[in-house]
């Protein structure tokens, strides 16, 4: 551990955010790698005059904040690490960051099932980070859950994700196709949820330098129109749900009707379009028959 004076580090605090980025990111970096908590950062102001101990020397942190600013490179993936719910979780390049208004789809399992719900079979398919699935399992420590991803890399994280914030035992990992993993759970499933990748081709080509040079095109291009993995998803879901089974989906800003009428064309009912903190038409919910 370094000293250095409270005095010193709040003037190279501020010397970076006059360089340009968000507090919250800096906030990341400092705990993630300065070993400077957020609660420690508030308590400084009243103590000017102390010391205070840092994991690193402000030279290497300068410079990881400098890559983010000049290269756009995430501080998440700098950092190696995010905050998503209560949960931190590690991420790399092989997995999206998990985003804030994802963190909806755990409140409309809490709205369908309430929060003490007997046993039930889930699957999350496209599981990233493990964030979703993770936070479900958590939640319902009488469920049991299997999350999938077509990525094998993506999906050790999401396990070591699973490790590091339970000791649960009520969630598995499987590698495939969208369904494919779940061929032995067919009409077992009580509620399938999937935030699968939906941007369409054009706008996936003028995303911000931030997302589409750092994060996998594998999460986040959804083909031509945004819609052909959740056309897939939907397509068989009635394969896997149990009769009454809830589908959830997460989608584009602009989908949630057209997503709406590929479940009324597959046999779903209760088809709901749910806005997220913005008011946009995030998620679409629906239960097979
Ligand atoms: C938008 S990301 C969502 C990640 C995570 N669930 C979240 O909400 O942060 C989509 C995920 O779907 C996975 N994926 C893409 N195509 C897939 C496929 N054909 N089958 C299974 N998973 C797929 C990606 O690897 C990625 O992890």
């Amino acid at each position: 551990m370094l000293s250095i004076s409270v005095k010193e580090f709040l003037f190279w605090k501020k010397k970076q955010l006059s360089k340009g980025g968000d507090h919250q990111s800096l906030a990341l970096l400092l705990d993630c790698i300065g070993g400077i908590s957020k609660s420690d950062l508030n308590f400084l102001r009243l103590n000017p005059e102390d010391n205070l101990s840092l994991k690193k020397n402000l030279d290497f942190l300068e410079s990881l904040w400098d890559d983010h600013l000049l290269k756009s490179y995430p501080i998440q993936y700098i950092c190696g690490t995010t905050f998503w719910r209560d949960l931190k979780l590690k991420v790399t390049n092989k997995v999206l960051i998990p985003r804030p208004e994802t963190e909806l789809i755990v409140e409309i399992v809490f709205n369908i099932f309430g929060k003490k719900s007997q046993e039930l079979l889930f699957a999350e398919l496209g599981t990233g980070s493990g964030a979703i699935s993770i936070a479900l399992a958590l939640a319902y420590p009488l469920w049991n859950g299997i999350a999938t991803d077509i990525d094998k890399d993506a999906l050790e994280i999401a396990k070591k994700n699973y490790i590091n914030s339970s000791e649960q035992s009520n969630l598995k990992f499987y590698c495939g196709y969208w369904w494919t993993p779940l061929e032995s759970f067919k009409g077992k499933l009580d509620l399938a949820i999937s935030n699968p990748p939906y941007i369409p081709k054009d706008t996936y080509e003028k995303l911000p330098k931030e997302v589409k040079n750092f994060e996998p095109k594998v999460a986040l291009l959804g083909g031509e129109d945004g819609l052909k993995h959740i056309r897939e998803i939907i397509q068989k879901a009635p394969f896997f749900l149990k009769e009454k089974g809830w589908l959830i989906l997460e989608n584009h800003f602009d989908q949630g009707e057209k997503v709406k009428q590929l479940l009324l064309n597959n046999k779903f009912t209760s088809i709901e379009i749910v806005n997220d903190l913005s008011g946009i038409g995030r998620f679409t919910i629906g239960r097979y028959k």
